[in-house]
């Protein structure tokens, strides 16, 4: 298949998907996810080679999910729990408020994320940050980026289960710290692994579902709206709809 139809077939959601087979789908259910299996100790590069007993997977969750901010940043600096950190630059561990509302989640680092070590700084970064302007909403300003892999996969091929399984209880631990109001999640990646599904972001779009209690809405990948211009629009109506629903949150006391 040629890679400008797998980028198509992968943004459609036709293409094998990365679960998160621990968590539960949710859709409109008020439900916690759990935290999901991982494998080694983040700096255990020794450890993250073999296979290791699901109690240690566990344990790795469960201490990633008690972390602070200064612990988890150093910890997903440090991580050698899977391949990637050998052939990325540096991590890129997230940017923004950490107390934000908004909370956008994208794939993984590209190569100029990885060059800057910070998430959404290339050619889709850009047009993510015009689709912000466009609610009103600026980068670093109740608004907080990450990505599900911290760091980027060679070639930016697609991010491996075991790569998800490992990085995933980083993501679950910024979004209770942040305790955001409402995700975004952008492209077919970080939909599917934020809802456990393997729906298409076609038929996951116009709805609000959840992520550890938190409303989530998805929308399309912006580098993959650099490619596909007819989907421009879709995207914005996502993101109308995302401000419509954050709008008619209940106020926080
Ligand atoms: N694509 C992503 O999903 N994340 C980035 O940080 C950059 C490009």
């Amino acid at each position: 298949m040629s890679s400008r139809r797998e980028l198509f077939l992968e943004e459609m959601g036709l293409t094998p998907v990365w679960r998160l087979k621990t968590r539960e789908a949710e859709d409109v259910v008020d439900a916690k996810a759990q935290v999901p299996n991982a494998a080694a100790d983040p700096v255990d590069a020794a450890a993250a080679s073999a296979p290791q007993p699901a109690i240690d997977a566990d344990d790795r969750a469960q201490r990633i999910a008690r972390m602070e901010w200064s612990e988890l940043k150093a910890t997903v600096a440090a991580c050698t729990a899977c391949g990637l950190r050998k052939t990325c630059t540096q991590t890129v561990f997230g940017v923004g408020d950490e107390n934000a509302d908004w909370l956008l989640v994208g794939e993984a680092p590209g190569a100029e994320e990885d060059a800057r070590g910070q998430p959404f700084v290339g050619q889709a970064g850009k047009l993510l940050d015009g689709m912000l302007a466009g609610i009103g909403l600026k980068r670093g300003e109740n608004v907080y980026i990450a990505n599900v892999l911290k760091c980027r996969p060679p070639g930016n091929r697609n991010p491996e289960h075991a790569e998800v399984a490992q990085c995933s209880p980083f993501l679950a631990r910024q979004v209770e710290l942040i305790r955001p109001r409402l995700i975004v999640a952008m492209g077919r990646f970080a939909c599917q692994t934020l809802l456990a599904t393997d729906a298409s972001i076609a038929s996951l779009r116009g709805r609000v579902h959840r992520f550890q209690g938190v409303p989530l809405i998805v929308t399309y990948h912006p580098a993959y709206l650099l490619r596909s211009l007819h989907d421009k629009a879709k995207a914005w109506e996502d993101l109308c709809f995302a401000r419509r629903t954050m709008a008619g949150l209940p106020q926080q006391v």
